[in-house]
């Protein structure tokens, strides 16, 4: 199977929500705390009439009806979370009732765990299988679905909910990059949800852990695709006319989608982005200039030779690139990283393979990273920020809402484009990896999913709940965790038709849903 990726997607997010500037009054924080501090506008929240499972089925449902997808062309099904309801059935399992009352009980995939990275692995799962000698030609499903729920305190604002359905095939608009992804995984205890109903989280320390984890995964990407790089060049005489290899850096992607648990934490992930181009572009530059030294050393040693040192051969573009691709030099120090007035960071360390622990709470240098990144922040990551910032953190179905929200705002201007996008679930599991936007005819077309999605339009039709709600909510969630035996208090009024949502839970612990 080729250009194997996202055929479609559709993402689902409560009717109800409360304004961030509004908790700021009832927690009593100074006001700009939640909304500048953290960078969010509102957070969507739910009754006790819906969960996990209730959202990830109307998220398939919905995919299915929109596309007009038929129940018995799916052969994987996989889902990604961290709000399990149970520590042996998967919320797979409670999906497969969409599909087998069409007959098809033959659906491979169970759920994936770790923090918010269970989409990503679960959508990996899809790829892999569509791409394997295992496939047997039909569609896979990746669900990513969370409800994200702190205890009172400075987490509480970073909450959130939404599930997400991606359908996955060949010949996809949104083709995987396969190559171009890397992880960084290790052992932390950042954020983890041991016992309890909230998580337990040492703030800090996960906001370090993103960051740290980001400028893993981006050098080993850029290293990744220099190899490759490499390798297509060898054979071509210009590509050995320069010691120092072709690079890469955030002007050879268009779009960059980062995992979202606040938005001024994407701010700050992607200003740690520029910084890291910066230090690769100076030991780049100063790399170029020992190779330049040392070829006119060679030139005027050989008396014989009279040829000029061979031009700069422009970096190829990626065949699919568009006309917004940007045509780098090879000197790097003229890239955009640099260019956009990254001087102020010339202050700092110039080591990029020592990334320094001081560094990812070193504010000057976060204020000039952020400074020299303000105006690629706007054109590479602002577009993809709608959902993060009016539901909050979606923790497995964060990134891949922010995808949702890219696409809504881009359409078929992602055609020919490079998204960058990166998962983090704590714990810790991280990925970066790349997308390339293709244009293709019908329903799976960018411009008619981009019109299918309605984000926009489902957001400003939400009912803003006042913060003591929101609170009463939490709590009433908290009492009904582990609890057996009672019928939802919350009123359907408060969903969209179409929503799924829980009818029961038995004295068994046994959940019951339908559909409104
Ligand atoms: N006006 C404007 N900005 C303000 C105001 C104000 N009145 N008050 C505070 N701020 C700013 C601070 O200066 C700070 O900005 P900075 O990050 O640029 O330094 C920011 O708001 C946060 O305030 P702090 O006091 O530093 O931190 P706080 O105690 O509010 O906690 C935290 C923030 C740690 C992110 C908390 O919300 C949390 O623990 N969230 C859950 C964990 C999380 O999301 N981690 C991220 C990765 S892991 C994951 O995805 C779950």
């Amino acid at each position: 199977a080729k250009h194997v990726g996202i055929l479609a997607l559709e993402v689902y997010f409560p009717d109800i929500y409360v304004s961030q500037e509004e908790l700021e009054v009832h927690d009593k924080v100074t006001q700009g705390k939640y909304t500048v501090g953290l960078g969010q506008h509102c957070m969507a929240f739910c009754g006790d009439q819906e969960d996990v499972v209730s959202m990830s089925l109307t998220a398939v449902h919905s995919l299915l009806e929109k596309y007009d997808v038929d129940p018995k062309s799916i052969g994987r099904l996989e889902v990604g979370t961290e709000s399990a309801l149970d520590r042996s059935k998967s919320i797979k399992t409670f999906l497969m009732t969409l599909f087998a009352e069409h007959g098809n009980h033959d659906i491979e995939g169970v759920d994936s765990v770790n923090a918010c990275y269970g989409g990503t692995a679960a959508l990996f799962n899809a790829v892999n299988w569509v791409e394997s000698r295992a496939w047997d030609s039909r569609l896979a499903i990746v669900v990513a679905a969370d409800i994200a729920m702190y205890a009172a305190g400075p987490a509480r604002p970073s909450g959130g909910c939404g599930a997400i359905a991606m359908l996955i095939g060949p010949d996809a608009p949104l083709d995987l990059e396969r190559g171009l992804c890397a992880s960084h995984m290790e052992h932390a205890y950042d954020f983890y949800k041991p016992c309890g109903f909230y998580p337990l989280v040492d703030g800090k320390s996960s906001v370090a852990c993103y960051l740290m984890a980001l400028d893993r995964c981006y050098a080993s990407l850029c290293e990744k695709f220099e190899r490759q790089r490499r390798r297509a060049k060898s054979g071509n005489a210009s590509a050995s006319s320069n010691g120092v290899p072709p690079s890469f850096s955030l002007a050879d992607a268009d779009f960059c989608v980062l995992h979202s648990p606040f938005v001024k934490m994407v701010r700050k992930a992607f200003a740690r982005l520029v910084y890291q181009d910066h230090l690769r572009a100076k030991s780049r530059h100063q790399a170029l200039q020992a190779e330049r030294k040392l070829s006119l050393n060679r030139r005027s040693s050989s008396s014989s030779s009279s040829r000029s040192t061979p031009a700069q051969q422009p970096r190829p573009l990626l065949a699919e690139r568009g006309p917004r691709a940007q045509t780098a030099a090879d000197v790097l120090v003229e890239e955009e990283a640099v260019r956009a007035g990254a001087a102020s960071l010339d202050a700092y360390p110039a080591d990029p393979d020592a990334f320094p622990a001081e560094s990812y709470s070193d504010r000057g240098l976060e204020r000039a990273a952020m400074a020299a990144s303000a105006e690629a922040f706007s054109r590479m990551v602002k577009p993809g920020l709608t959902a993060a910032a009016e539901c909050g953190n979606m923790y497995a179905a964060s990134v891949h809402a922010g995808l949702a929200s890219l696409i809504e705002a881009e359409g078929a201007g992602l055609e020919g484009r490079r998204v960058l996008l990166y998962s983090y679930g704590s714990g810790l599991a991280a990925s970066l990896w790349s997308l390339i936007g293709r244009r293709i005819e019908g329903k799976f077309a960018l411009g008619s999913v981009a019109a299918k999605l309605d984000i926009s339009g489902r957001l400003a039709g939400r009912r803003r709940a006042r913060p003591e709600e929101f609170v009463a909510t939490l709590e009433l969630q908290e009492r009904r965790h582990a609890e057996a035996g009672f019928r939802p208090e919350r009123p359907l009024s408060d969903l969209r038709p179409g929503t799924y949502y829980l009818c029961e839970v038995d004295g068994l612990y046994r959940r019951t849903y339908s559909r409104k």
